[in-house]
């Protein structure tokens, strides 16, 4: 049985394409059960519904109060029963009801070498930091802003002449390529979510190299 996700994203969708098409090529074990956004205007409903998988959104103007829209968000992604939920650009925190209705199964993408950068704008913060290498990292969701265990990460080269919006496509590049391996190792077993996740048989207290990217390296 392929692992069921849902996938919660606010905008683009290029991660969520990376992962359905990873699916349609028998690379990811995983099948879509449904995307959920807070944002009914996100484009990458509109791939989702071409791919015929379910869609809906629940919008946080709805709700009064943030716990309400919580509550409801959880009520709509429960009705698909995920055993992970990945959030793929999804820009807003997920609160204490979601958290524990989904403990230990949710897992976030970030366009940085978590713990350095979290928060928004990853690859603008490490520009102006001036590293040399920056990524991605997909980490399990805890209560905190991109502190859950990391699972695993992807390396990209800064090159100096790198802006915030170059470096963040290459990035992106790597998440499409992570994200997916990621999804079909937690499928398939090789990695174990819990409150200790483990990467093949180790625990993932600190970031796992899972898969660096040789292109990115070498283009400089
Ligand atoms: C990605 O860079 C991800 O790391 C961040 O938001 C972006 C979403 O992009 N959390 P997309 O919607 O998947 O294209």
């Amino acid at each position: 049985m392929p692992l069921s996700i849902v996938v919660l994203i606010s905008g683009t969708g290029s991660n969520l394409r990376a992962v359905q098409e990873s699916i349609s090529r028998g690379d990811c074990d995983a099948k879509i059960s449904a995307v959920v956004s807070d944002r009914s205007d996100a484009p990458g409903l509109q791939f989702a519904r071409q791919q015929g998988i379910p869609t809906s959104t629940v919008a946080r103007s709805g709700y009064s109060k943030r716990a309400e829209w919580d509550a409801a968000l959880s009520e709509e992604v429960a009705l698909f029963q995920p055993a992970v939920v990945v959030l793929a650009g999804f820009m807003r925190i997920v609160g204490a009801a979601f958290l524990a209705r989904f403990e230990h199964r949710i897992i976030n993408v970030h366009p940085a070498l978590l713990p350095l950068f979290p928060g928004i704008d990853g690859p603008a913060q490490a520009v102006a930091a001036g590293v040399s290498v920056s990524g991605c990292t997909v980490h399990l969701v805890d209560a905190g802003v991109d502190t859950g265990p990391c699972l695993a990460q992807g390396v990209v080269r800064v090159l100096p002449s790198d802006t915030a919006t170059t470096l963040h496509n290459r990035i992106q590049n790597a998440e499409h390529q992570l994200l997916p391996r990621v999804i079909d190792a937690i499928a398939r077993g090789r990695i174990k979510l819990g409150p200790h996740p483990k990467v093949n048989g180790t625990e993932a207290q600190d970031c796992e190299v899972f898969c660096s990217l040789p292109d990115n390296l070498e283009s400089n």
